[in-house]
């Protein structure tokens, strides 16, 4: 096949959904579809039980499952599916940012019965930003849940999506017969416990036929003409142009515990998601169709055996095709590297690959060479862009616990941090290291890795911060007098960008008023 034909037949998505929405189930059913695995209960689910949030071992275990369950590709209808798996434990949120980096579409899966959750609203809000493609689920419909119309209301205004709806639910939990599928005009009749098959779908291009009577009598088959109706009025009719520009989000309505509705979203998935998207570098904007290679790291798995300090670089492939063996420039480091044993994710398996394109993931061992967005080319200079930090949520100060290993910790802190496992800031005034993070669970898994694979001690003191902010200077001068006003509150990140740490939304507006020519940033990259 022609390297073209390769690059269009990709898709590569990420599901996004607050814990418990069904996002593993839903991933299962689709694994299931693409012939990936012949079982439900095959994927474990990823997530970090609530219960287990201070049980390492339960963490490090989890850990191993999710480089297994990071990217799970399958074959369906001539495309090959990469799934990115984006952890949905909100401690793990900066994990789930990063992965969104490389997809090209989303998507969002919303419980019936509970609606728009925190979770989903944050992660729809990264999907906005980048303009990504999505499509909603609802999923759960064999349950009592929500009113259809009043569900869409909420996803419309919390989420500020435009919906589009491409199927339609027939009753709901114990009166829940089945959904119509707009998209292609079929109806779709529900069978309980039918959890593993295909279930009976009827054509009805006319929705006045008395077949549909027949299939679910007359009270619902009023209702859903009428409903039908309204959503003709009310709702755009679907374009594809307007949901590839992140416009308009298709819905499909169903319950992936039954396997219900699930087959419907990926027909309609691989007819309408793109395939990889151009890519945005400082030096310039990047075809997947050109000849030359390049991609970048999004995200790095460490940790896989910890005797050996092994990581996993997962790197997009944005252009060209990637060869095993073959010499690839590391823009950062200014050196070639080549990989003997790069992989690829089939569901739950890894396998080395020799070739992969645009759109795919593949996995290179790496021994400390790869930070994240770092770039990989033919041995053009390209720094692909949109790999954001955000303003983490909680902060403290990291002490060294055992001076005779400050050289450990120093190097543990700045892997850990290469990986993106939180972000590291140097107080302007006295050097201060304060490590942030999204979530306070973070703070222990970092010192028990610190310990446990670099042989370091840490102590943490709490540092009050409302928010992170990046700082853009229009005039040097104003900059100069906010540094020497707020020496206390500044800070370097990583990467010796300027960050202002505001004590509460109203310090900040303060310091914008006062401030006026310099730019207060939630995220390292504007
Ligand atoms: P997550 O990855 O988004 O966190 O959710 P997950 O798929 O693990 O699903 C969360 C719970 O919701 C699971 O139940 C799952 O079986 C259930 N679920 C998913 N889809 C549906 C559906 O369509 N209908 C119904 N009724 N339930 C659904 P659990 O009891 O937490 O876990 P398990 O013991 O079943 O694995």
């Amino acid at each position: 096949m022609k390297i073209s034909d390769e690059i269009l037949r990709r898709r590569t998505f990420g599901i996004v959904s607050h814990p418990d929405a069904g996002k593993t189930t839903l991933t299962e059913k689709l694994l299931l579809f693409g012939g990936a695995i012949q079982e439900a209960g095959a994927v474990k689910s990823n997530k970090i039980k609530k219960a287990a949030t201070s049980d390492f071992m339960e963490i490090e275990k989890q850990r191993g499952i999710s480089v297994a369950t990071s990217v799970m590709a399958f074959e369906y209808l001539n495309r090959h599916i990469n799934i990115l798996d984006t952890p949905g434990h909100q401690d793990f949120a900066e994990d789930t940012f990063r992965t969104l980096t490389a997809v090209d579409s989303a998507i969002v899966v919303v419980d019936v019965a509970k609606g728009v959750e925190t979770q989903t609203e944050k992660l729809v809000k990264v999907c906005r930003m980048r303009k990504t493609p999505i499509m909603v689920f609802i999923n759960k419909l064999d349950r009592e849940g929500r009113d259809g119309f009043d569900l869409l209301d909420e996803i419309e205004s919390k989420l500020a999506l435009k919906l589009c709806p491409l199927s339609w639910p027939i009753g709901m939990g114990s009166e829940f017969q089945g959904v119509y599928n707009i998209w292609n005009s079929s109806l779709l009749i529900y069978q309980e416990g039918n959890k593993q098959k295909i279930n009976k779908s009827f054509s009805i291009n006319d929705l006045s036929s008395s077949d549909l009577e027949n299939q679910v009598g007359e009270n619902a088959a009023n209702s859903l003409r009428n409903e039908i109706e309204l959503i003709r009025g009310v709702y755009p009719r679907f374009d594809k142009k307007e949901y590839l520009e992140g416009n308009l989000c298709p819905v499909f309505f169903g319950s992936a515990l039954n396997n219900f509705g699930v087959k419907e979203l990926l027909d309609c998935f691989v007819e309408i998601a793109p395939s990889p998207q151009p890519k945005i570098s400082i030096e310039r904007l990047v075809n997947p169709h050109e000849n030359i290679f390049s991609g970048f790291v999004f995200k790095i798995h460490a940790n896989i055996d910890p005797k050996h300090r092994s990581r996993i670089a997962f790197v997009k492939i944005v252009s060209g095709e990637f060869q095993r063996n073959k010499n690839y420039f590391h823009v950062r480091e200014k050196r070639q590297l080549k990989f003997s044993s790069p992989l690829t994710f089939l569901a739950s398996k890894r396998a080395i690959v020799e070739t992969a394109f645009p759109g795919d993931i593949v996995g290179l061992p790496d021994t400390g060479n790869f930070r994240r967005g770092d770039s990989l080319t033919s041995g053009e200079e390209l720094n692909f862009k949109g790999i954001p930090s955000f303003s983490p949520e909680y902060f403290r100060f990291i002490n060294n616990a055992d001076p005779l290993k400050s050289k450990q910790l120093n190097k543990g802190i700045d892997q850990l941090m290469d990986e993106g496992v939180a972000q590291l800031f140097t107080l302007k005034s006295n050097g201060r290291k304060i490590i942030g993070t999204v979530g306070a669970l973070q703070y222990e898994v970092i010192q028990y890795r610190l310990e446990h694979e670099y042989g370091a001690k840490c102590s943490y003191e709490n540092y009050s911060a409302h928010k992170a902010l990046w700082i853009e200077s229009k005039s040097e001068k104003q900059l100069e007098e906010f540094l020497k006003f707020k020496s206390r509150y500044t800070a370097e990140d990583k990467f010796g960008r300027i960050v202002f740490f505001a004590d509460s939304p109203f310090g900040l507006q303060m310091s914008v008023e006062k401030f006026d020519k310099l730019i207060f940033h939630e995220k390292s990259e504007y």
